[in-house]
């Protein structure tokens, strides 16, 4: 079947100065070629369009997705995730390209932490040591003792002896939640998701109340007043695994609506609601993830850029805290 983009999204690749796509080619089979020719692996997040998932070799979850970057055998990454995700394959990958679809494709965690200002905070606090959640940038892990992700932040915690004090940035959400969970204390970096941040506790009560028969379900980056409501909480392969096990049929979703293709496809009879943000906008929907597009996931794989750069230095020093993660999941 023949793909077309609309013209706005071609003049516009024309204008950035990238060789236009050909209208007549068929997007899906071209990526599939191009994957054969390079080969390559795709590696998507859970948040992204359904398209991309629906073309992927893998989808998964942050610590999923570093697992895999870790484990490949292909000759070129291609990420379609966000830039962090992409950072943390090419440090596992230092000799292989790794692709990104949309350098922009950032984080608001990821963001909000600057390295220099990480490092002055922590001089403040000599005896800790520093515990960061993946959505960060390399230099941050560069600066960090042990990296976590959503879905193992609880185990790591659990696995550092009592006397050792923690840092835990960046995300002051999942540090709360840790922190209640494993009954350690720690420092927490202010920082946030501006997706997580969105929803509405009052909405979802009222959500709740409509569906009396939903099970509300959370991401932990969530603030909380939702997770103290919530009747799971989980990573969103977390998430995803839990409505698929639970004999339960109608969920209401506090994360990124991307999830819910996976849940949908899972569980054709169960009825997914996403949890609504404050506002009335889309901003429950994250808008890094949704950078990237087909096209774009065409063209990088087309053009083999662009690729994450990283200097050799941080390269090497982000290595030990994401090694010491994967050791520590096993
Ligand atoms: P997961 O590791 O749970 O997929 O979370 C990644 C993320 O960015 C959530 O906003
Ligand atoms: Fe970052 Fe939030 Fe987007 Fe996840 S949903 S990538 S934490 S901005």
């Amino acid at each position: 079947m023949e793909k077309t983009i609309n013209s706005t999204k071609a003049n516009k690749l024309r204008f950035d100065g990238i060789k236009p796509i050909d209208l007549s080619i068929d997007i899906t089979e071209e990526i599939k070629k191009l994957k054969k020719e390079m080969n390559a692996v795709i590696l998507a997040h859970y948040y992204q369009e359904s398209e991309i998932q629906d073309l992927a070799d893998f989808i998964g979850d942050s610590l999923q997705l570093s697992q895999q970057a870790a484990e490949t055998k292909a000759d070129v990454i291609v990420f379609a995730g966000v830039h962090f995700m992409a950072e943390t394959a090419k440090i596992l990958n230092p000799d292989k390209p790794v692709l990104l679809p949309d350098l922009n494709a950032g984080c608001s965690l990821a963001e909000g932490c600057p390295a220099p200002m990480l490092k002055k905070f922590r001089e403040k606090y000599p005896d800790h040591i520093l515990i960061s959640y993946i959505n960060c940038t390399a230099e941050v892990k560069a600066l960090s003792d042990i990296i976590c992700t959503s879905s193992n932040a609880v185990k790591i915690v659990q696995q550092i002896p009592e006397e050792q004090k923690i840092i835990f940035a960046p995300d002051r959400n999942l540090g709360r939640y840790v922190m209640k969970k494993s009954g350690r204390d720690m420092v927490l970096w202010q920082g946030a998701c501006i997706v997580h941040e969105t929803f509405s506790d009052k909405k979802i009560n009222r959500l709740k109340f409509e569906n009396p028969d939903a099970l509300l379900i959370a991401h932990p980056e969530c603030e909380e007043a939702v997770l103290n409501n919530a009747d799971y909480i989980g990573s969103t392969s977390g998430l995803l695994n839990f409505v698929t096990e639970s004999e339960r049929t109608e969920f209401i979703v506090a994360t990124e609506p991307g999830i819910i293709h996976q849940m949908q496809l899972r569980n054709p009879h169960k009825k997914f609601i996403p949890a609504p943000p404050e506002s009335n906008c889309n901003c429950n929907e994250c808008p890094y993830m949704k950078l990237n597009t087909l096209e774009k996931l065409y063209l990088c794989m087309r053009d083999r850029k662009p690729e994450i750069k990283l200097e050799e230095e941080i390269l090497k020093k982000s290595l030990k805290p994401l090694e010491r993660m994967l050791e520590m999941s096993r």
